[in-house]
């Protein structure tokens, strides 16, 4: 099948109540959802072009860098191809990403971890899909970091992506994990997604037909917008 309309699986998703990870208890809804028509504004705009972006905006490893300095960390390379449900390129869409530094913290006012703040590393990068919706981010490996969960959670090492579409309430927002972290099958926010194969999706394997020889390893994380193949995302778009 290569045309026609593919329903959003919800199922795929998970439950907003999961009392493991535990401040889903208190901002899980107890009611059934309302559904708001768009409004004109959120169905036409605001639309993103390639001129709108940096040179550097997409390579996290220089874009918040003073004179010389570089991040600090295992340098990588992240990539895939936005795809629709029928496995076609989705071109002219603006990805963003925000990340912890190596040592797994983030550059927020309300970030708390002891790790330190690197002066090189600003943590936010965004790209635009090209004319075949590939897309590339040059940037280092993300530490884990702890959160208050129970006693002794970390999350797996991840980078946050958001998709924006062609209007203002289009956006979808997951995160990507790194092949081989042991954590990510200990994360009670992973072990919310109620399918292994929805885990997977979210699981980019090591690429090394895309490593840079003696500078950068590659990792490739291809979305799928909806349908049977669909990334997961953290949220769900209303009648979408
Ligand atoms: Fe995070």
């Amino acid at each position: 099948m290569t045309n026609g309309y593919v329903n959003r699986d919800r199922r795929w998703h998970p439950a907003a109540l999961t009392p493991d990870y535990k401040t889903s208890v208190a901002r899980g809804p107890r009611q059934a959802p309302l559904s708001f028509p768009t409004t004109l504004v959120e169905e036409t705009g605001p639309v993103f072009g390639h001129e709108m972006l940096g040179r550097h905006d997409n390579d996290l490893i220089v874009n918040f860098a003073t004179g010389d300095g570089m991040a600090i960390g295992p340098r990588i390379i992240v990539h895939g191809q936005l795809r629709d449900e029928f496995g076609r390129g989705v071109p002219n869409t603006l990805i963003e990403v925000w990340q912890a530094n190596a040592g797994g913290r983030y550059r927020h006012k309300k970030e708390s971890y002891l790790a330190p703040l690197d002066p090189n590393f600003g943590g936010c990068g965004r790209c635009m899909t090209d004319a075949q919706g590939f897309y590339e981010f040059r940037t280092i490996m993300p530490g884990p970091y702890p959160w208050p969960n129970t006693m002794n959670d970390w999350r797996p090492a991840h980078i946050h992506f958001s998709i924006f579409g062609q209007a203002f309430a289009q956006r979808l927002i997951t995160q990507m994990y790194f092949e081989g972290d042991p954590l990510i099958w200990r994360c009670p926010i992973v072990d919310t997604i109620p399918t292994r194969e929805g885990i997977e999706s979210l699981v980019a394997p090591l690429d090394m037909a895309r490593t840079v020889p003696m500078d950068a390893r590659a990792y490739k994380f291809d979305i799928t917008l909806r349908g049977r193949r669909q990334t997961l995302f953290e949220n769900r778009m209303e009648g979408l």
